[in-house]
């Protein structure tokens, strides 16, 4: 699928944000290798640490559905912000657990334009494992 198809289906997504708080809503669509689109909005909470991420609740529901590392092929994230719109920490950490590090990372800005970028951009030597 084309980077232009996987963000027009992050911005519609958005209006499915749960954005009481912050008013800022975000979405993400998740490209599987088998082609399956997954997305997911931001779902804020009024205790505010317990909101979780457009970009982590499409990566949680792909693996709810039984996929899992090497299944990821790009992940294109909307907002309604001026700029392009980057992943939280959290979500680099959350990507670098199941995505590899060439995998695709789309942003988005006001005037449509996209920003390709890859994991391993947004989040040089990551920590990716417990071995000793
Ligand atoms: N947010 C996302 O969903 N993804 C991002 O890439 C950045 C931030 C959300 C969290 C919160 O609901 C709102 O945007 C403002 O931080």
């Amino acid at each position: 699928m084309e980077k232009e198809r996987l963000m027009e289906s992050a911005r519609n997504s958005k209006s499915a944000a749960y954005v009481p708080y912050s008013k800022f809503p975000v979405g993400a669509a998740l490209l599987l290798q088998d082609g399956t689109v997954i997305n997911g909005v931001n779902v804020e909470n009024v205790s505010f640490g317990a909101t979780n991420c457009a970009e982590r609740t499409a990566i949680f529901t792909a693996i709810t559905k039984g996929y899992r590392k090497g299944d990821f092929q790009a992940i294109a994230i909307a907002g309604d912000t001026e700029d392009f719109l980057p992943p939280c920490s959290i979500c680099r950490q959350v990507m670098a657990e199941f995505c590899s590090p060439g995998m695709p990372v789309y942003l988005t800005n006001e005037s449509n334009d996209i920003l390709e970028l890859t994991l391993r951009d947004l989040l040089p030597y990551a920590f990716t494992d417990l071995e000793m």
